[in-house]
């Protein structure tokens, strides 16, 4: 097959939804206007753990306009079939009001139903639910683990790591601890759910509308292919809105018992309560080193929280090995259960937490080695994954760092901490190594070319920020050889070609490659077609010779031979061309490379001597991130993640009353994400080049390698600036006195 002209691909497109989203018609999942519709208000727990003895809903179901106050007393036994297609963790899900226990606090013990939200909203108010309360446990600090390793978080090991350690020039044992963050995605959580028969629809704020529609099927024992599911936008999800939480079912349950449409809308409250966070961490992380800074040891052992109910599990071991060429290795990971919410990845997930501990030790052992932190890392740089013994793909992280130091000025810097001062403020710079696995998935699309020379292009995809709209129109038009603006994606359904979850960075080379691939089929059978057609110019002229740019088929090489789509479908009388493609990974034993994107971060910082108040002044990403489709998304992604970076590390700790459970903050008031003040100059820039191991498009992925080891670089800089280490995310006035 030629390979097409790429004019799209590449080029600093604007979102092509941008401006439905920027004048108010992108309809996110509560927007959608169903006749019909009431509105559900959750009645959430006050206590974190315990029974409910009572409920008196007497008051709200005298309140005019309340169609139905449904609780566990009178709500339908739900099948809860089992569902292994929805990625669940090991243990049992939440099952909404199907018996009278309280699992943690804020979890729903009740729904109002009424035929206006102000209506619902009161008589939830009204609902008096009394509790037997039992002392619930939140601490991680203060908690026992799970006896014996979660099957998904087995011990490993290669070398001889006590060994080595003991025998080590240099050992550092340093402990280190992360706060649990929320997502905090601009739109709430919301679904609205309608029944026509024993079929369900669902708009839903998801990130995987394949896996909503397979659990809420299971949950209610009923055909997968009756339930649809439809999330054309999400207003942000950061990774909350990767799995169907308890109010989808609540919503559907809901809409089934009153026999009317249902809209559900989490409250900003809610959202701390029931769709998941980024669990906090405690990890102990021990190295040993030579005097010159070769690694030879590093001991890892992480703790980190999860409910009673289910055992979360996230990547958080991949980077402690292969990041660096460590002989010896040991990893052990205790997941302890307490009376709390399930987590769910949050952007970068486990790789976050794991590189801010490794990352920051890296910045220690070169300072006590008095070896440049950059120079450190080049030293164990690996030849190969050390974990597996396969090659890298690509791995071009000392050219990022090289490309970095010289953007960022990084040898003006005077390496001795506390060195340099702007007035009151003391000045720092850090580093850090950012990397993520080349996570991929099957999945598939569909392809439409009118006889108007048009194209419709879809797959069961998400868009909650990414820009896969516009990306995916990039790859289509370059490979139908179509303008732009003469192609259309269409996503967010359940009944379109099935796709992965929005998550782990996966999109671009999953559903872009079968995009790809999709499309490169339909322009196949449009050349097929000319070659093979006596009345086409194009006649007799070998298939692979045939290039289609600006919808117009012709000779490589010879623009003047050739037709345009229109022509072809025309004079055959076809209405329209159309194709179904899909993309798959090799299987994992075929897997002969390991994969991954490479990160090198950059942070300056200004820290108040007198009242320890961290501002960033600059930063910087340099990426080795395979195949940029486009720069102009890419950026968004890059300088959004190093500003959730510096909420990571500065800002953002979720707070529990560990009294009763109960979250403090939970308000985007008193929980702290950084504000446009808050944010200095963010440059991101991006190595040249693909890796067609990786994919048939070359990309690696892009939305969590930006996020990770930007806390590092951060706490670094602090360092650097203060000459303290703190150990603790986030990094507050209180750590710097
Ligand atoms: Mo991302 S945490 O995989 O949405």
């Amino acid at each position: 097959m030629s390979r097409q002209p790429q004019a799209a691909v590449g080029a600093p497109l604007s979102r092509v939804d941008g401006r439905l989203k920027v004048t108010g018609r992108a309809m996110y999942a509560a927007d959608h206007d169903i006749d019909g519709v009431a509105h559900a208000v959750v009645v959430s727990s006050a206590i974190g753990r315990g029974r409910i003895t009572a409920i008196d809903t007497r008051a709200a179901e005298a309140q005019r306009g309340v169609l139905k106050v449904i609780t566990h007393r009178n709500a339908p036994k739900l099948a809860y079939r089992d569902n292994p297609a929805s990625g669940r963790f090991p243990g049992r899900q939440l099952r909404v009001f199907q018996d009278d226990a309280v699992q943690f606090f804020g979890q729903p013990v009740a729904v109002v139903v009424a035929t206006t939200l102000e209506v619902a909203q009161h008589a939830a108010d009204l609902v008096e639910v009394s509790y037997d309360a039992e002392r619930s446990a939140t601490d991680l600090t203060r908690s026992p683990a799970q006896a014996g390793p979660a099957p998904f978080a087995l011990p490993y090991a290669r070398g001889d790591a006590e060994q080595a350690l003991a025998s080590a020039d240099v050992r550092k044992e340093l402990t280190f601890r992360t706060a649990r963050n929320h997502h905090n995605p601009m739109e709430t959580h919301a679904t609205i759910a309608r029944w026509d028969g024993d079929r369900l629809t669902l708009w839903d704020k998801t990130q995987w509308v394949i896996g909503t529609q397979t659990e809420v099927a299971a949950v209610f024992g009923i055909p997968t292919e009756n339930v649809r599911v439809l999330s054309p936008f999400v207003g942000g999800a950061f990774g909350s809105a990767l799995r169907a939480w308890p109010h989808v079912a609540v919503a559907a349950l809901a809409a089934r018992e009153v026999g009317r449409p249902v809209k559900l809308v989490l409250t900003r409250r809610q959202m701390y309560f029931t769709v998941g966070y980024r669990p906090a961490y405690e990890y102990k992380l021990t190295l040993g080193s030579t005097r010159r800074g070769r690694l030879t040891a590093m001991v890892h052992e992480m703790k980190y929280e999860t409910s009673r109910y289910e055992q979360f599990w996230e990547a958080n071991k991949a980077l402690g090995q292969m990041l660096y060429a460590v002989p010896n290795v040991s990893q052990n990971v205790q997941i302890v259960p307490l009376d709390v919410s399930t987590p769910l990845w949050m952007r970068g997930p486990g790789y976050s937490n794991a590189a801010f501990a490794i990352e920051s030790a890296m910045d220690e052992l070169a300072h006590e080695l008095d070896i440049d932190p950059i120079e450190l890392r080049l030293r164990n740089e690996p030849h190969e994954d050390l974990s597996n013994g396969h090659p890298f793909s690509t791995r071009r992280l000392t050219e990022c760092f090289r490309v970095g130091a010289r953007e960022f000025g990084w040898n003006r810097r005077n390496p001795r901490p506390r060195s340099t001062r702007d007035g009151d403020w003391l000045l720092g710079t850090g580093v850090a190594t950012g990397c993520y696995d080349v996570f991929r998935g099957r999945a598939e699309a569909h392809a439409r070319l009118d006889a108007d020379g048009t194209a419709v292009v879809q797959s069961a995809t998400h868009d909650h920020g990414a820009g896969t709209y516009t990306s995916m129109t990039q790859v289509a038009a370059d490979a139908l050889g179509l303008a732009v603006r003469r192609v259309t994606f269409r996503l967010g359904d359940s009944a379109m070609p099935p796709a992965p979850g929005q998550g782990a960075s996966q999109t671009m080379a999953s559903v872009g490659s079968a995009v790809q691939d999709t499309c490169d089929k339909l322009r196949q059978q449009a050349v097929t077609l000319a070659v093979e057609d006596e009345r086409s110019p194009l006649h007799g002229v070998a298939p692979d010779d045939v290039v289609v740019r600006g919808g117009r088929l012709h000779v490589k090489g010879n623009t003047s031979r050739g037709e345009t789509y229109r022509q072809l479908l025309a004079r055959n009388d076809l209405t329209h061309l159309e194709a179904r493609g899909s993309y798959a990974p090799e299987p994992e034993a075929q897997r002969r490379y390991s994969m991954y994107g490479y990160a090198a971060m950059f942070a300056e910082v200004a820290v108040d001597a007198e009242l320890g108040l961290v501002r960033v002044r600059r930063m910087l990403g340099v990426y080795d991130a395979g195949r940029i489709i486009s720069p102009k998304l890419a950026d968004s992604q890059a300088i959004g993640a190093m500003v959730g970076g510096i909420g990571q590390a500065l800002l953002e700790h979720t707070v529990t009353d560990h009294r009763d459970g109960r979250i403090v903050n939970a308000d985007l008031a008193d929980y702290l994400v950084p504000v446009n003040a808050d944010i200095p100059a963010l440059k991101a820039v991006y190595l040249d080049g693909e890796d067609y191991r990786a994919d048939p498009i070359g990309v690696k992925g892009l939305g969590e390698l930006v996020q990770i080891g930007v806390a590092s670089a951060i706490a670094n800089a602090v360092f650097h600036a203060t000459g303290r280490r703190v150990r603790e995310l986030p990094i507050t006035a209180e750590a710097l006195l």
